[in-house]
């Protein structure tokens, strides 16, 4: 998630170590208000990966990739449902800018970019349109991919179609997305969409899920519907505006032994033991 110093000043170097200290990975987006490398720093050895948005300047585009292979990032995160913004009308209408002293730190220092005030208009929209590429296709994944040794994720699918083409592209993972219902009104459920996806992707791939995972019993049904993981949003946000680093790590350990008891409920000793049958109600 992008902005984190909007919730907390130690932004995503307090979710980075919070991550690192429970065990968990951490997504670093594009957008965010602490560098690649302040991040990198902060949080030795944890498991991070990068989110990627393509900008139409396709240097800077590199220059972000090499970034975040140099400082130890082990996967490049392309979020593709998001080629323009979506419409955010609160945001319109408060015109949207980072306030004085918060910037777009991977991109500020690099290229002097940084969200514009637009009158009328949300900031961030106006960067979306001025900034990135709305045309991404399948070709650029492969072009993404010779930037680096880096694996690909591809966040954002909600179709098996689309799941089977990021695939065949050399995708090592997709993840099961609607972007937190932040894109397209009456975009199906990322839990609706993700029996497809599996079925399509057929272990070709690992399958992870986000969007609106807020309990473990969350947890224990997007794995019981196929998917290797699940990732968490706005939850971890709450975490940090309510006390930093400790505040995601409690997010992140409330979910953790909220998703171990509703394991031992359901019978289930170990992750292999979820599956579908935990789903289905059987009259038979
Ligand atoms: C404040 C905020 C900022 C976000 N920024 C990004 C971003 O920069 N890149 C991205 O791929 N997704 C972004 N997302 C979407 C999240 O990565 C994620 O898909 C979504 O929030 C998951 O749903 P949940 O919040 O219900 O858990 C953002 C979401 C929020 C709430």
């Amino acid at each position: 998630m992008a902005f984190q110093c909007l919730a907390h000043q130690q932004g995503e170097v307090a979710t980075a170590k919070a991550a690192a200290a429970t065990g968990a990975g951490m997504i670093l987006s594009t957008m965010s208000t602490k560098s690649i490398e302040e991040v990198a720093a902060g949080t030795n050895n944890s498991l991070r990966w990068f989110q990627l948005y393509i900008h139409k300047d396709k240097g800077l585009t590199r220059a972000l990739v090499e970034r975040a292979f140099a400082a130890g990032y082990k996967a490049l995160c392309l979020t593709v449902d998001a080629p323009l913004l979506g419409q955010r009308e609160r945001d319109k209408r408060n015109e949207f800018v980072l306030p004085t002293g918060l910037h777009l730190a991977n991109l500020t220092s690099m290229s002097g970019l940084d969200i514009p005030h637009e009158q009328g208009e949300s900031g961030l929209f106006a960067y979306f349109a001025q900034q990135l590429n709305p045309a991404v296709t399948w070709q650029d994944l492969e072009w993404l991919q010779s930037l680096s040794p880096l694996p690909l994720v591809v966040k954002g699918i909600l179709r098996g179609d689309d799941a089977v083409n990021a695939v065949k592209c050399g995708t090592k993972a997709i993840i099961v997305s609607n972007h937190g219902g932040r894109q397209l009104d009456s975009a199906i459920a990322s839990i609706e969409a993700l029996p497809d996806v599996v079925a399509a992707v057929n272990n070709q791939a690992e399958v992870l899920v986000d969007g609106g995972i807020r309990r473990g019993i969350d947890i224990l049904k997007a794995i019981a519907y196929g998917a290797n993981a699940v990732l968490i949003g706005r939850p971890i946000l709450w975490g940090l505006a309510l006390n930093g680093e400790a505040g995601v790590a409690h997010v992140i350990e409330l979910l953790r032994a909220e998703f171990d008891l509703a394991m031992a409920l359901s019978g289930c000793t170990s992750i292999k033991d979820i599956d579908s049958s935990l789903l289905r109600y059987k009259n038979s």
